[in-house]
C-alpha cells in the first residue's frame, strides 16, 4: 500500500515540476523541490512563483505555508524522486535537432548519491525512446549497490524506475494534473506498479501500465499527432489565402462532417512540446518519419509566410507602424519557448519592415530584448495590427478602433 505521507523530491521546478511538487505537498506529502536556479528556489521558498499559470500562485503559497513544500538547490534523501527537467533539442553533427537529454543525465547524477534501497525514480520529462533505460545505466554505474533491473518481466528491483510522461495543457495545468489519464511505463513490472500507486494517490484519471519505451514513444506520438493535424490546418490556410476563401469559415463548415475535426491554423507552432517532440521521432527513425518531418517543416515555415503578408501590407504606408499583439506561444500564458509570435516579431524588427510595437500582457518587465508597449498605445499608433496570440485581452478589443487600420488576424479571433 502507498505510504500516506512520503518524502518526495522533485528535480526541476518549472511549468511541470512546480505544479507537481505543490500538488503533492498539498496532498500531505513532504516535498523537496530542487532546481539549479537559486532565483527559482528563493522565489518559491518565499511562497511566490516565477511562471504564469492560472491558480499556481495559490497552490504554491498554500503548499509552502503548510510546511510541506520547500525548495533547495541541493537534493536530499527521499522515498520518491521525480525528474521534470528540460529535454530540448540541440545540434549534433549533421542533425540540427537531435534530442538533448543532458539535463536528465545531470539530474540523475545529482540524485544518485541520495538513493536508497526501495526508492522510486520517475522520469516525467518528455524523452526520446530509451532515456529511462539510459537512467538505469547511469544509476548502475554510479550506484552498483542499487542496480535497477531492466527487463520488463522482473518483479522486483532494489531501485524502481518508471517513465510517466506529462500531458498537461499550459493554462490548465492544475486541473489536468489531477484529471488526465496517465501512461506509466515501468523499466520492469514492479516499477510500473510502484509508480502507479503514487499516481493513483493524487490522479482522478485512469493510469495505464506499459514498458518505459512504449510510454516514451506514446508521449512523442501524442504531440506529433497534434503537429501533423495543425500542419494540415496551416496548409489549408495558405491554400485558402491563394483562393480568396476565409479559412475559418471553411473549417467551421468542414468540421460539421461527423467524422472530420480539423484543428485551427495559426502563425506557426510553438512551445516546448509540439514544436520539439516530433523531432525526437524523426531523429530516431529518419527514413520512416516522412510525414512527421514534413508537418514540422510546414509549421516551421508559417512564420515566414506571415512576415511576407505583413511586409506586403506595410508597403502601403510611408513609415509603417506595425502593432504585434502577443509574443507567447499560445493564449493566456507567458511561455515564449519556440514561440512563432516571438519569431515573427523578431523578423519584423530585424528586417526593418517598419516601427514594430509589440504588446504582451503576460510577461514581466524583465523582458529586455525589445520594447513592450501597452495595448492602448499599440492600438492608437499602429497602421497594421497583427494578432499573433489569441489572449483574452485581445478578444475584448473594440473592433471600431480598428476600422481605419489594416488587420492581419493569424488566430482567427475576428473571423
Ligand atoms: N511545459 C509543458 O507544458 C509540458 C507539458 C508536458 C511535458 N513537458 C515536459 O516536461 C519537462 C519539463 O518541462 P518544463 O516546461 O517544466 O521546463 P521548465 O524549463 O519550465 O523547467 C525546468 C526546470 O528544471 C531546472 N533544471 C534544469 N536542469 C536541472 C537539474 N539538473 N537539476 C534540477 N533542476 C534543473 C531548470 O532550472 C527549470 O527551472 C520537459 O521534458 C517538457 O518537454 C512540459
Amino acid at each position: 500500500m502507498y505510504k500516506k505521507q512520503q518524502q518526495i523530491l522533485v528535480m526541476g521546478l518549472g511549468y511541470i515540476g512546480l505544479p507537481t511538487a505543490s500538488l503533492l505537498a498539498t496532498k500531505g506529502h513532504k516535498v523537496l523541490g530542487v532546481d539549479i536556479s537559486i532565483d527559482v528556489v528563493d522565489t518559491i521558498n518565499s511562497g511566490n512563483i516565477h511562471i504564469v499559470e492560472p491558480d499556481l500562485d495559490i497552490l504554491v503559497r498554500s503548499a509552502v505555508n503548510s510546511g510541506n513544500l520547500r525548495a533547495s538547490i541541493t537534493p536530499d534523501v527521499a522515498d520518491t524522486f521525480i525528474l521534470a527537467v528540460p529535454t530540448p533539442f540541440r545540434k549534433v553533427g549533421g542533425n540540427p535537432r537531435a534530442p538533448d537529454i543532458s539535463y536528465v543525465e545531470a539530474a540523475t547524477h545529482s540524485i544518485a548519491p541520495y538513493l536508497r534501497e526501495g526508492n522510486l525514480v520517475i522520469l516525467e520529462s518528455t524523452s526520446p525512446v530509451g532515456t529511462t533505460e539510459r537512467i538505469a545505466e547511469i544509476l548502475a554505474e554510479l550506484r552498483p549497490d542499487l542496480v535497477p533491473s531492466i527487463p520488463i518481466h522482473k518483479t522486483s528491483s532494489s531501485v524502481y524506475l518508471a517513465h510517466c510522461p506529462e500531458r498537461v495543457l499550459p493554462g490548465h495545468i492544475i486541473r489536468e494534473l489531477v484529471d488526465n489519464d496517465r501512461i506509466i511505463g515501468g523499466i520492469n513490472r514492479a516499477s510500473a506498479a510502484k509508480a502507479q500507486e503514487l499516481y493513483s494517490s493524487f490522479c482522478n484519471g485512469t493510469t495505464f501500465i506499459t514498458d518505459s519505451r512504449t510510454a516514451e514513444l506514446a508521449k512523442l506520438v501524442e504531440n506529433s499527432f497534434r503537429d501533423v493535424n495543425i500542419a494540415f490546418a496551416n496548409e489549408l490556410s495558405l491554400i485558402c489565402d491563394r483562393l480568396g476563401i476565409n479559412v475559418w469559415e471553411l473549417l467551421e463548415l468542414a468540421n460539421k462532417h461527423p467524422r472530420v475535426n480539423i484543428l485551427q491554423p495559426g502563425p506557426g507552432v510553438g512551445g516546448h512540446c509540439i514544436a520539439v517532440d516530433p523531432w525526437f521521432i524523426v531523429s530516431a527513425a529518419p527514413e520512416e518519419s516522412r510525414l512527421i518531418r514534413l508537418a514540422r517543416e510546414v509549421n516551421d515555415s508559417k512564420p515566414n509566410w506571415v512576415v511576407e503578408k505583413i511586409r506586403a501590407k506595410a508597403e502601403r504606408f510611408k513609415n509603417p507602424v506595425i502593432g504585434c499583439l502577443g509574443l507567447a506561444f499560445k493564449a493566456n500564458i507567458d511561455d515564449l519557448r519556440e514561440s512563432p509570435a516571438l519569431e515573427i516579431t523578431r523578423m519584423l524588427i530585424r528586417e526593418n519592415i517598419g516601427l514594430v510595437m509589440s504588446c504582451e500582457p503576460n510577461i514581466s518587465e524583465d523582458f529586455r530584448e525589445f520594447p513592450i508597449y501597452p495595448l492602448a498605445d499599440v492600438l492608437t499608433e499602429a497602421d497594421v495590427v497583427v494578432v499573433l496570440v489569441d489572449h483574452d485581452e485581445f478578444k475584448q478589443i473594440d473592433r471600431e478602433i480598428l476600422k481605419e487600420k489594416v488587420v492581419i488576424d493569424t488566430r482567427g479571433i475576428w473571423r
